[in-house]
């Protein structure tokens, strides 16, 4: 693909996209094909799409670079984007088996994430170690059936430009953490943070937010006592 000429990648694509649209239309071939891309009762792909397929689907931007111990469970039904100059370290485990999930550039993707889609995380943003993001949830209403056997459950989680997710925090389905924001070491964010906040704890809450006025990033309970 990568040495055609521009109008034959564009043919090229486009009927590789017609294609996997009949598939998406048709159950029974779509139930076939998800079979030959993923063996049953795993979460990876197989081999030969890793190796084949997907390029053909997924975008790494100019300097990317993904980390050869990372576990890159990536499918070409949904999209992986990583911008330019992103990087993704050791022991991540990325997977978009069940929604896209898109990097932006100048991103760290720091040692041991864990991203389940559908993520999206922008421009200039740093993920410290052993964060946990998924889009994905479990039902488990039902009493009569065992969770797994229970519908998957999306919403996209979205870390907006310039944010630093510390270590260990867990961010939960359908979060957005707002521009140049904190998320401090251990938390566990269940609602959306603003831009522009640090937020730290089990649930976490807006500890700091940066007041335009003073130039200043001020304590929430100072803020509050400012009126
Ligand atoms: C949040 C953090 C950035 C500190 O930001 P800060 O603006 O300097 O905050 P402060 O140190 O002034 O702390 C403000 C308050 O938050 C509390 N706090 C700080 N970090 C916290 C954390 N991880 N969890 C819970 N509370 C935290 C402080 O105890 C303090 O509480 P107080 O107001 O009752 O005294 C830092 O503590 C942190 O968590 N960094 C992430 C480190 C990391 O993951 N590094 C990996 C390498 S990239």
């Amino acid at each position: 693909m990568y040495n055609l000429s521009p109008h034959i990648v564009i043919i090229q694509y486009s009927f590789i996209m017609s294609v996997a649209q009949k598939i998406k239309n048709n159950p029974k071939l779509k139930k076939a094909v998800h079979r030959l891309i993923i063996a049953k009762g795993e979460a990876k792909p197989r081999l030969w799409v890793k190796l084949f397929v997907n390029r053909w689907f997924h975008t790494y931007g100019k300097g990317s670079k993904v980390r050869r111990y990372t576990r890159m469970d990536v499918h070409p039904f949904n999209k992986f984007c990583l911008g330019n100059h992103s990087t993704i370290e050791n022991f991540c485990t990325v997977n978009n088996g069940v929604g896209d999930v898109i990097i932006g550039n100048n991103t760290l993707i720091g040692m041991g994430n864990v991203l389940i889609g559908p993520v999206q995380v922008g421009n200039d943003v740093i993920l410290a170690q052993n964060i946990v993001m998924s889009g994905l949830n479990h039902e488990y209403k039902n009493i009569d059936l065992p969770i797994h056997a229970q519908p998957v459950l999306v919403a996209p989680i979205v870390i907006e430009d310039e944010c630093w997710i510390g270590a260990n925090a867990v961010i939960t389905a359908g979060v957005t953490v707002g521009k140049h924001s904190v998320i401090a070491a251990g938390a566990v964010v269940t609602k959306d943070i603003p831009p522009y906040s640090v937020a730290a704890g089990n649930p976490a809450r807006v500890i700091k937010q940066y007041n335009a006025a003073t130039d200043e990033w001020l304590k929430i309970s100072a803020i509050k006592s400012m009126g």
